[in-house]
């Protein structure tokens, strides 16, 4: 039989730090990149290792947290970190907690809440070597450039790992190491226990390190080593939204490769964002200047962009996007949509179907084939089959109070300038005229024309705008045809 749970008997991911300089009402691990907030990237690489438990430590605006939680990991035990300050105690809390659970044997991993470039692989290279080195700790490290501000890794001159110097806490010599703590570890859940009861808060600090317990670890037998990467970004935290900012860059940069090298054209990837929750097929095209985000996907040969920002839209195959702002829609199968379109949730259109340049949708049906060309908005409605809505029609949805309802059948073709004032239905094959107000059904097959006679009363120009340019224009005009100024009325006409 296949052990159910394969992974670390529990990961903890300490999220209780102010996080200050974002000068933010919102917590820090809250803000998001790649559409994603810093803690949930966390949790998902967290819970891709995994672990039979996983607690997460909290502390600063406690309540916003637990209730982001509610929604990325309802699963995660959310712990509380006292009044002693510093790593050690988060994970002491953290171990109480889920020791009073069940009590914990094996493999311990400990993450950061606010590094959410930390990809499920790495954390699963360190816990196979900290079970195959059969290690008391294991500690991820990387080695920069400018060291400034991290625990530095001590190393015997054997090359094993001693311990972590805090960079407040180091001496001249110790500053000019380079290989760096990441704060994340694999720890032999005993060992971890036993070593953080002695931690004490005796530091430039005042906070109890969790880094001491490398040295305790030693200091009783253990072994302790490192796993060194040589990926910075996946261990760097951000602490202000400079770092942010390059930390979703790089993310989205790796994101927008991954699908290159899944088979999906990016014809400018320092222009197209994508979140890491979009789906994308092979050979779709990404134009210039895209955003996709959110449960965004898009078929094959699917063409998006330029200029389009899309959020949550389902792309159908060989459909193409063009400079248009989106959410909540669902295009079809070789339909087209742009330029300058915004389809707002609800809009759905059908395969081959056309939403055209300057159109708003909202909560409308487009059946196959339809077509929406130019100007105009449809909202609350549905549309049947291979009708063709003319340039400039509206459904006037709202009656100051209430939305109400359009229902369009199939084989419609309606005129330029064609209002529908809902509640209306328009039969199958039914046409209008250029600017029909429709304000009752129509029935199947029949022409509704709402248009008043057309009246020309000529010689108007003449009388009352005398001397304009218009009215020397209109005279050159009629100098030949009869002078006696008349009025004539013609029929209506589709
Ligand atoms: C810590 C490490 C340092 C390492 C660095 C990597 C210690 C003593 N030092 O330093 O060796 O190079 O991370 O970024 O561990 N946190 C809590 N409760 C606390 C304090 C912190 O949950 O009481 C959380 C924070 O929210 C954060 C993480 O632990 O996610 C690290 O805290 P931070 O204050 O940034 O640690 P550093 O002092 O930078
Ligand atoms: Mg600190």
């Amino acid at each position: 039989m296949i052990p159910e749970n394969t992974g670390p008997a529990a990961v903890i991911v300490l999220a209780a730090g102010a996080g200050t300089r974002m000068k933010s009402r919102t917590p820090k691990i809250l803000h998001e990149i790649g559409g994603r907030s810093m803690v949930g990237h966390a949790l998902l690489a967290a819970r891709s290792i995994n672990p039979r438990r996983l607690a997460i430590v909290v502390r600063h605006e406690r309540d916003l947290v637990a209730r982001h939680l509610e929604d990325v990991d309802p699963a995660a035990v959310i712990v509380d970190q006292d009044d002693i300050p510093g790593t050690g105690r988060a994970v002491e809390v953290a171990l109480q907690a889920l020791d009073a659970d069940q009590h914990l044997t094996g493999t311990v991993v400990v993450t950061y809440g606010d590094v959410p470039l930390l990809s499920g692989e790495l954390l699963a290279e360190l816990v196979a070597t900290h079970e195959r080195e059969a290690n008391a700790v294991t500690v991820l490290t990387a080695v920069l450039d400018d060291a400034t501000g991290y625990g530095r890794i001590l190393r015997g001159e054997d090359g094993t790992v001693t311990g972590i110097r805090e960079h407040k806490d180091s001496s001249e010599a110790e500053r000019l190491i380079r290989e760096v703590n990441s704060g994340i570890y694999a720890f032999d859940a005993a060992v971890l226990r036993d070593a953080l009861a002695h931690v004490t808060t005796d530091n430039s600090q005042g906070e109890k390190y969790l880094t001491d317990v490398l040295s305790l670890a030693r200091e009783s037998g253990g072994r302790v080593a490192a796993v060194v990467t040589a990926d910075r970004w996946q261990v760097e935290g951000a602490n202000d939204r400079v770092q942010l900012s390059a930390l979703g860059a790089e993310l989205n940069r790796r994101t927008v490769e991954a699908w290159m090298r899944a088979g999906v054209t990016v014809v400018d990837p320092a222009t197209t964002w994508i979140d890491s929750s979009v789906t994308l097929d092979e050979d779709v095209r990404i134009l210039p200047n895209t955003q996709l985000h959110g449960a965004t996907t898009v078929a094959r040969d699917a063409v998006v962009g330029p200029d389009t920002t899309l959020t949550d839209v389902t792309i159908g195959e060989g459909a193409t996007v063009t400079r248009t702002h989106g959410s909540g829609a669902v295009i079809g199968a070789r339909a087209a949509v742009g330029p300058f379109t915004y389809l707002r949730p609800g809009t759905v259109l059908g395969e081959t179907g056309k939403i055209g340049a300057f159109y708003e949708t909202k909560n409308v049906t487009i059946g196959r084939g339809s077509k929406l060309s130019h100007l105009g908005y449809a909202g609350d409605a549905e549309i049947g089959e291979d009708t063709n809505i003319g340039c400039g029609n509206i459904t006037a949805n709202y009656d100051g109070e209430k939305k109400h309802r359009t229902v369009i059948g199939s084989g419609v073709r309606t005129g330029s300038n064609t209002v529908f004032v809902a509640p209306v239905t328009v039969g199958d094959g039914a046409y209008s005229g250029a600017g029909a107000v429709i304000r009752k059904d129509v029935p199947a097959g029949a022409l509704v024309l709402t248009v008043a006679a057309q009246r020309n009363t000529e010689g108007w120009v003449a009388a009352n705008r005398p001397g304009t340019r218009s009215a020397e224009l209109a005279q050159a005009a009629t100098k030949d045809s009869s002078s006696t100024p008349a009025s004539t009325e013609e029929g209506n006409q589709p």
